[in-house]
């Protein structure tokens, strides 16, 4: 199952200056909730972010990290073809976590969507305007303060 998670805000922000660009320990939590023990798949910047926060990468998961350079890090699988991973680990509970450029290479593979609407508008340099949700339909959407958690299923089996 190839799945994508991620939080916008209502303009579709979701990223500033290499970082989120807000903190909600609710999502934070879900997140985990949601990828552990799973397969967490990622772009270098996005490695490099949560290196910055954690000093390590996500703990009990498996960690694969797409780049064009060498063994990005000791703790974690580096890959140099997302088709071919995504492709190739049918029976993998694959989470793709980020950021921009992985989240649009990968869409056109996705079963199921989890996104946290933010509810609130914020600063940053990171959109994802061209995502097209038009070939998924919302299957859950539960609501607390200023975040909806949603849940999209792809309407249509390839
Ligand atoms: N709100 C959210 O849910 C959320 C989630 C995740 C991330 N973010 C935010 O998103 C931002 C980072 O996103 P981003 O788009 O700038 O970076 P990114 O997608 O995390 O990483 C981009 C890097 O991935 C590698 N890459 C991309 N496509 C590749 C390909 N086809 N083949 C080989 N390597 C490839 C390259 O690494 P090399 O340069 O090493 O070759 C590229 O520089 C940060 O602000 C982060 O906080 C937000």
């Amino acid at each position: 199952m190839i799945n994508l998670i991620w939080a916008w805000d209502i303009n579709r922000l979701i990223g500033s200056n290499q970082d989120l660009p807000w903190y909600y320990p609710e999502d934070l939590k879900y997140f985990k909730a949601v990828t552990l023990n799973k397969t967490v798949l990622m772009g270098r910047k996005t490695l490099d972010s949560i290196l910055k926060r954690n000093k390590k990468p996500l703990p009990s998961r498996k960690n694969v990290v797409l780049s064009h350079q060498e063994n990005v890090h000791d703790d974690v699988e580096t890959i140099h073809d997302l088709k071919k991973y995504l492709l190739t680990h049918p029976n993998e509970d694959i989470f793709v976590i980020g950021g921009k450029s992985i989240f649009e290479q990968s869409i056109q593979y996705a079963d199921k969507l989890y996104i946290t609407e933010i509810l609130k508008s914020y600063q940053g340099d990171i959109y994802l305007n061209d995502i097209d949700l038009s070939a998924f339909t919302l299957v859950s959407k539960t609501c607390q303060d200023d975040l909806c958690f949603c849940i999209y299923e792809r309407k249509t089996t390839r």
